[in-house]
Order: structure tokens, then sequence, then C-alpha cells
């Protein structure tokens, strides 16, 4: 059942006259996972900025969640608030009793592993941790949809993939939509059910992945699919 739809959606920016999305159609099911790939300046982040209500389309049609959870690159934590107190903040906003925040804190913090550190300030976490507390946060208003704009980008390598797993533990957990922004294709591919690239302002391709989970990187099948999905964004391949 669609959960996201973009039916011939374009985004003009006011402030430049410059288009943000031309012409974008797609379909996004609840409950699945899907990445969106494409080069700097391509629309992704519009795209689900769209998605997430904090921009409006300017063209088309648009069917989102009333409620997203969002993850940014930089996790973009209160400095000022410990992790506990960050994973709080929705919740309290929504007006939750405190009983109630604070046992939904916990159990989004113990999600990501990060109990132990509940009590410390982001400046006391590795980059790592600190992504960990942006995840827990997004997650504990409990919205249907995920959306994660780049999260693993500025990651080291080993982290980047202890990420990548948890993400998907918890999106097999919780069964929420998610909806990833990637520079990388292989996380994509071994990541998501659909994978979109963008080009110019609008989605050059898409790519499904019928492939069980977990997935090797290094499998064949996953190979294969990474270099599809590499040819459509060099403008070789189409739509499968
Ligand atoms: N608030 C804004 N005002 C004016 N133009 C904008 C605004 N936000 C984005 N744009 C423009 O819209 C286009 C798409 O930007 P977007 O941020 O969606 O790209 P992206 O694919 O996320 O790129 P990146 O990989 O660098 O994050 C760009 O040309 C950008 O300059
Ligand atoms: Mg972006």
């Amino acid at each position: 059942m669609p959960e996201i739809i973009f039916d011939r959606v374009g985004k003009l920016f006011p402030s430049t006259g410059k288009p943000g999305l031309v012409d974008v159609s797609f379909t996004i099911n609840k409950g699945s996972f899907s990445s969106i790939v494409g080069a700097s300046g391509s629309g992704k982040t519009t795209t689900l900025r769209i998605i997430a209500g904090l921009e409006q389309e300017t063209s088309g049609h648009v069917v989102v969640p009333g409620r997203v959870g969002m993850v940014f690159q930089n996790a973009a934590l209160f400095p000022w608030a410990t992790a506990l107190e960050n994973v709080s903040f929705g919740l309290q906003m929504q007006g939750e009793k405190p009983v109630h925040v604070r046992a939904t804190a916990e159990k989004y913090l113990a999600m990501l592993g990060l109990s132990a550190q509940a009590h410390l300030y982001p400046r006391m976490l590795s980059g790592g941790q600190r992504q960990r507390v942006g995840i827990a946060r997004a997650l504990a208003i409990e919205p249907p949809v995920l959306l994660l704009d780049e999260p693993f980008s500025a990651l080291d390598e080993e982290v980047r993939l202890e990420l990548c797993h948890d993400v998907l533990r918890i999106w097999q957990e919780t069964g929420i939509t998610v909806v990833m922004i990637s520079h990388q294709l292989d996380e994509a591919v071994a990541l998501s059910q659909k994978v979109f690239v963008m080009k110019q302002f609008s989605v050059a391709g898409t790519c499904d992945i019928n492939l069980p989970y977990p997935r090797h990187p290094h499998a064949p099948e996953v190979v294969a699919l990474v270099d599809h999905v590499r040819s459509i964004y060099r403008g070789e391949g189409n739509t499968v």
C-alpha cells in the first residue's frame, strides 16, 4: 500500500527562481526501505523535505505522512541537553506525560545501544553515538516514516557499517517505512528494496532489489546491482 506518493511534483524556490525538483513521480510503499542516490544538487534533500512537510511543492500533487522522524547528516542535537533529554524533546512537545516520555526515550536509547550514555551531553559522545542519538530521537515520536539524510557520511567506514546494520535491524523490528539518502551506492543496495537515482532535479531511474537480507556487500548479485545503479547514475541504463 502506498504511503508516500509524488505525482509530477515540481519545486521552484521563490528566493532564486531556480528549481529544486522538476516533474518528480514515484510511490513508496508502507513498511518498505527505499534509498535516494544521485549527484550533489540533484534534488535529494528537497524531496525529503517535501516528504517531511518542511517544504511545500509548487506544482504537482503529493501524498505524505502527517508525521515523520528525520535524521540529519550531522545529527543536529541540542548541545545543552543530554542524550536522554534530546530523545525526550519531541515527546515533550507532543505533551506526553513525563513518565511516558522517560520510558519511551529510554526504550529508544536502549534500541540504539546507548543506555549507558543517556546522561552524557553531545560533546561527550563520538560521531557515531551522536548519530545514534539522532536516530533514537527521530524514532521516539513513533512516526510511521523515518527519513535519513546521509546519516552516515561523516563517519568512518567501520562505524558506518555498524550503523547500517542497526538501521536495518530497527526497520525489521519496527516495520517503519524508511527513506534514506545515501552517497554510497553499495550502502543503498545493501539496505534497500528500491533505489531511486536522481539527476538534475528529477528521478532518472529506479532499481528494485529483491535480494534476501542480510546482504553481503561482496556477493555477486549485490555487486551486479551496484553496477546497474551506477549505470543509471551515469546515464547508461534505465529503469529496471
Ligand atoms: N532553500 C533553498 N533555496 C534555494 N534553492 C535551494 C534551496 N534548497 C535547495 N536549493 C536548490 O535546489 C537544488 C537541489 O538541492 P538539494 O539540496 O535537494 O540537493 P541534494 O541532491 O540534496 O544535494 P547534496 O547531495 O549536495 O546534499 C540545488 O540546486 C539547490 O541549490
Ligand atoms: Mg542533500
